[in-house]
């Protein structure tokens, strides 16, 4: 006879929260699904994702069809099936600081606490200003009728957008933070990793404190990597160095290592801007604002590459982007995805149309999003498309269908032949052997 098994909850149904829903019901788990938005839980219920994540639609197909994975928009459906809620709700840049807006994790906790009359662990996995779950705890504490039955813990996620099923399913690490004298939370994270700790994927238990800061530094650490390889690039370019070259050979010294290590247009997307502003904000509130002054300049120094890359492009075409005709592959913040969060391509294209260019933008899945976001720059439905009549190319997204791009090809449809690698994505040689002037970031 199987054991019974905790029943889940996911409140939230973002990227993070629909991708966790549906691969704990993929691990065999009863979810239901939660979000206040009607249209995403009627999306989600019908099999379709509201945003591109390769795989996921299947996975969420399958556990729809089979029965074990459900969705609602009512908080006191969720009390009554589930044993372990997690919560998974959005924690934007606050509209008027860098602070991280704590609206939707608060809104989360009073609409369910008040409903737990039963033993229940509450498991927040949103990206949180460090201190933020102890006060949550407190609270869940005053609301839940069931009182100290109700525990509260902090795990959080460490997922990449494009590759959030496979980094759910088989995450590198699970983070547990409970709060002392816990009974619960730790009880119950074990038994819903169970599969994970059994392949041997590392499980470890810290105080809220710490499990909520693992994830902030975390993306702290990525960033600042992104943004001295950056700095290299900086360098090399008045140098005459080649910072790819130079990546390369920092790479093989293993403390180092070579991912996050790739110079280009630098870091944007829903997390890593905002993650390392809303830390410096909190380490402000803390009064030790100077141990994460030197975010201030890892921000500084990924802007600057924005700024750079409209510089060079600049330059190719005689000083002024007036009435010139340029062309942007990629629109998404990174390939793989459709999220246009802080995307450095769209905030290279936007400043470039500023300046009185017309500019044709093509992204192989971010054009609607783009388009609603940007509703002033041109769009093309093919990369081909995109490129014709342009005096320059600017490609800002690394997608495949960019990096395989024939040079002969997009030759035919051009003006000039000029194109601006803001990614480092394409082969120099290649190009200038086709008879294209070739600029890229940090390389001569
Ligand atoms: C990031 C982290 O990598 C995840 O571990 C984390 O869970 C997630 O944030 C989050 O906090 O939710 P993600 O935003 O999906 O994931 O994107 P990344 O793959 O980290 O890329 C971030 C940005 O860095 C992209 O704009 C990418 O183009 C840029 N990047 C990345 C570089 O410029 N150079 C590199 O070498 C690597």
């Amino acid at each position: 006879v199987a054991q019974q098994r905790s029943k889940i909850s996911v409140i939230g149904t973002g990227y993070l929260g629909a991708t966790h829903a549906a691969c704990m019901a993929e691990l065999g788990f009863e979810v239901l699904g939660l979000d206040v938005d009607t249209v995403k839980i009627d999306s989600l219920s019908s099999g379709r994702v509201p945003f591109y994540e390769p795989g996921l639609e299947e996975v969420l197909s399958r556990n729809l069809a089979n029965g074990r994975l459900r969705f609602t928009t009512d908080y006191r459906e969720v009390a009554e099936f589930a044993d372990v809620h997690f919560i998974c709700v959005g924690t934007p840049q606050r509209a008027d600081s860098n602070a991280a807006d704590l609206t939707y994790v608060n809104a989360a906790i009073d609409a369910l606490a008040p409903l737990l009359d039963r033993p229940a662990v509450v498991i927040g996995k949103s990206t949180v200003p460090v201190g933020t779950a102890a006060v949550a705890a407190a609270r869940i504490a005053d609301l839940a009728p069931a009182g100290a039955q109700v525990e509260l813990g902090w795990s959080p996620e460490f997922l990449r957008e494009g590759f959030g099923v496979e980094d759910t399913l088989r995450p590198n690490r699970i983070v547990i933070g409970a709060a002392p004298g816990s009974q619960r939370v730790e009880a119950a994270m074990r038994e819903v990793s169970r599969q994970q700790i059994e392949q041997g994927i590392p499980f470890l238990v810290t105080d809220l404190q710490t499990a909520e800061l693992v994830k902030v530094s975390a993306n702290a650490f990525l960033a600042t990597k992104i943004s001295f390889i950056n700095a290299m690039a900086e360098v090399s370019e008045v140098a005459g160095a080649d910072v790819i070259k130079l990546a390369k050979a920092l790479s093989y010294d293993d403390r180092i290592g070579g991912k996050f290590l790739g110079p280009g247009l630098g870091f944007g997307g829903g997390c890593l801007p905002k993650d390392i502003r809303a830390f410096m904000a909190r380490a402000d509130e803390l009064g030790v604002e100077p141990a994460l002054s030197f975010l201030r300049e890892v921000d500084a120094i990924n802007q600057r590459r924005r700024a750079r890359t409209i510089d060079i492009a600049r330059g190719l075409i005689g000083g002024s982007f007036a009435g010139r005709t340029v062309a942007v592959l990629g629109a998404a913040f990174k390939p793989n995805s459709d999220d246009i969060r802080d995307s450095p391509a769209l905030d290279v294209a936007s400043t470039i149309s500023s300046l009185g260019a017309a500019v044709t933008v093509y992204d192989p899945e971010a054009l609607e999003n783009a388009r609603r976001a940007h509703p002033d720059l041109g769009y093309a439905h093919s990369m081909l498309e995109a490129v014709r009549d342009a005096e320059v190319v600017l490609l800002l997204t690394e997608w495949a269908e960019f990096r395989d791009a024939d040079p002969d090809e997009l030759a035919k449809m051009v003006r000039e032949r000029k194109i601006v690698d803001g990614r480092n994505a394409l082969d120099p040689e290649h190009w200038r052997a086709r008879g294209w002037t070739y600029r890229a970031l940090g390389r001569p």
